[in-house]
Order: C-alpha cells, then structure tokens, then sequence
C-alpha cells in the first residue's frame, strides 16, 4: 500500500498514520488542508520524499475542497492553501518542490474544472516519479551492497518516508530482491524513534532481516567489525553538507573513523545544490517530545518537566564524510562540486 493516496470516492488525501505505528496501522483521512497541515506537522506523514507527495496532493486537495464563483478567485485560494501546506516543515526541500509543481501545473489553467484535473494529475504524476526514482536509487546502491552485507541505517527511509519502496532502504529491498542476504541494524532514531518504530516495523513486514539498536551503542558496533556499511537518506542535499534527521553526523564521523563506507542515497529532488549549510532553516521541535516518554499521551516524565530544552530535529553532515551519493540517475562519487552538477543538469 502506497504511503499517501488521493481518494477519489471521498475527495481525501489519505495516508498511513505513522504515529500510530507499531501499535496499529490505520490510515488517516484528511478532509482539508489544514487537517493535511497538522498531519505534517505531528509527522503523521513524514520523510522527505513522501512529504513531496503530500504537499502535491495538498494543493491538490485545495481545489476540490469547496466551489468557486470563478478561477482567478480559486487560484489566490490554492495559493493561500499551499502558504499554509509550506510552513508546516521548513528543512525538507522535497515538500517544497511538490508544492510549487503544481501550482505551476495549474497556472496556464483557464477554468475551474481544468485546474483541478491538472492539479490532481500532477499529484499522481509526482506520487508515481517517486516510487520509480527508488527502484531507480535500490538499482544503483544494491551495486554496492554484497552478499552477506550488514547496512546500518538511521532513521526511516523506507515505504514510509516515501511513496513506496523507500530510498536507504529502497537500496536494502533491491539487494534482496537480486539474492543477496543483506541484515540491517537499525538505530532507533531518538527522539521520536522513526527507526524502532517504522524502520523495524516496515522491514519485519518484508522478512527483511532487522537488528534494533539504541543510537548509542553504533560506535560500539562498528568498532566490534560489525557494520559494512551506512547507508541514510537525507532531506536536503546542498552544495556543502547532508541535512538528515539530528543524529545522522554522529553516525558519519563514527564511519570515518572506523573506516566504514557512508553512503547517502536521495533522489535528485532532495537536492538545493544552490544553497549552502548556513542558508538551509533546520527545523526545532517542541520539548515534550524528549520530556515525555510517549509524547502522543504526555503521562510518563522521563525527565524534569521544567528543564530546558534544545529539541533540532535534523543536522548537517559535511560532504566529505559522504562516501557516494545513491540517486536515480546513478552513484554520484566524489569530488561532488565537479560531478553533483553534471547528473543535476536537466
Ligand atoms: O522528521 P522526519 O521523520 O520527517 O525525518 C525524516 C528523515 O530525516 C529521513 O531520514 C529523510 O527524510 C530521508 S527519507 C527517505
């Protein structure tokens, strides 16, 4: 099952509710677009990719949501709707990019009922492009992988974080899927725990061989010669640094360290190449999710309820601690300024 959908019966953007998951798996139904907004915003849905999708669908779900006496006063509206879907995330450049596709889509539209047909199309069409940029991604970074691999990976990166198929863990699936016999070990991603809850979850569900660990102990394990490889994803790609979910750095300078590739696989969509590190807004989290010990329900403390509290919930890791860029266009190899720009080109 894809991740988000447009449900055409209920006029509906529906996706997989991700804070539910372990526990149970139901799908979300959102009427509007600020319902869409607040499920971005409690990362109901989540991971760069799946968010181009949702924020495609997003603008989309602005045209059918009520009528209009004319189509210049429904565009202002969509273009209303789609400043709300944009401030909901600041650090994923892909949420961006869905968004801006199609309200271009729709700008040579002349009446109602063409906007919101190329709107919707559009939204399939990105939401389709997704999923084949990961087969695209697994096929390249599977190369890399061999029999008998062990891939440690960070947060979700998976059907999740995508349309379906995922990206890092897109790159395990395609493995798999050739023969190899890959095992992951999956961190569990303080402090919202995308990797014990989804990434463990989603890949226990495809038999996929699955390790938890805490995200303390991956020093540990690659110093015990565990690791082959790292393999994350990312949110936004710049001409200087990887931002990925806080935490990916440390797991990059311990590579380094331990001599163990560090591979980042996105799809080119993921890339801002004309922006650096300093330019990107790395988004901050409310308290309650590193006080509380189930921040869905804010009973249990697990730490003193009024202390302070500094919450980034992605970080940047240079480019030089990056091995290879896995992207639907090919492995990316260093030096990135040189070759970055030679796949981007349209
Ligand atoms: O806060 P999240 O869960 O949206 O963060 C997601 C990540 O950092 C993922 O690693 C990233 O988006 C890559 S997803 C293919």
């Amino acid at each position: 099952m894809r991740t988000v959908f447009w449900d055409s019966a209920e006029k509906c953007v529906k996706l997989i509710d991700q804070t539910k998951l372990p526990d149970s798996f139901e799908l979300l139904c959102c009427k509007s677009v600020e319902d869409l907004a607040e499920a971005i915003k409690r990362l109901s849905v989540r991971g760069a990719p799946a968010l181009e999708a949702t924020g495609a669908y997003g603008v989309a779900l602005a045209c059918f949501e009520r009528e209009f006496s004319d189509v210049n006063e429904m565009k202002e509206y969509v273009k209303r709707k789609a400043e709300i879907l944009a401030s909901t995330r600041p650090t994923a450049v892909n949420l961006f990019y869905g968004i801006d596709r199609v309200i271009k889509a729709i700008s040579q539209c002349e009446d109602i009922e063409s906007v919101r047909k190329v709107a919707l199309n559009e939204a399939e069409r990105i939401a389709e492009e997704d999923i084949e940029r990961n087969k695209l991604i697994g096929k390249f970074g599977a190369k890399l992988l061999r029999d008998g691999d062990v891939v440690l990976t960070y947060c979700n990166t998976g059907r999740l974080a995508t349309v379906d198929w995922g990206t890092a863990l897109g790159v395990v699936r395609s493995a798999v899927e050739e023969g190899k016999s890959i095992k992951v070990i999956a961190c569990e991603t303080r402090p919202l725990n995308q990797g014990s809850r989804l990434t463990c979850w989603e890949l226990m569900q495809d038999g996929i061989d699955v390790t938890l660990i805490t995200d303390s102990m991956a020093g540990y394990v690659m110093r015990k010669k565990k690791v082959d490889c790292v393999i994350v994803g990312a949110d936004r790609i710049v001409r200087d640094a990887v931002f990925n979910k806080i935490g990916t750095y440390t797991i990059a300078v311990l590579a380094k360290e331990h001599g163990i590739p560090f591979y980042v696989a996105a799809p080119t969509t993921t890339f801002d190449w004309n922006r650096c590190e300093s330019e990107v807004i790395v988004e901050e989290r409310s308290k309650d999710e590193l006080i509380y010990c189930n921040v869905k329900c804010m009973k249990t403390l697990i730490a003193p309820k009024n202390v302070k509290v500094y919450n980034p919930a992605f970080d940047s890791t240079p480019l030089s601690y990056v091995s290879a860029l896995i992207t639907e266009k090919g492995v990316i190899q260093p030096p990135y300024d040189e070759n970055v720009p030679k796949v981007l080109k349209p």
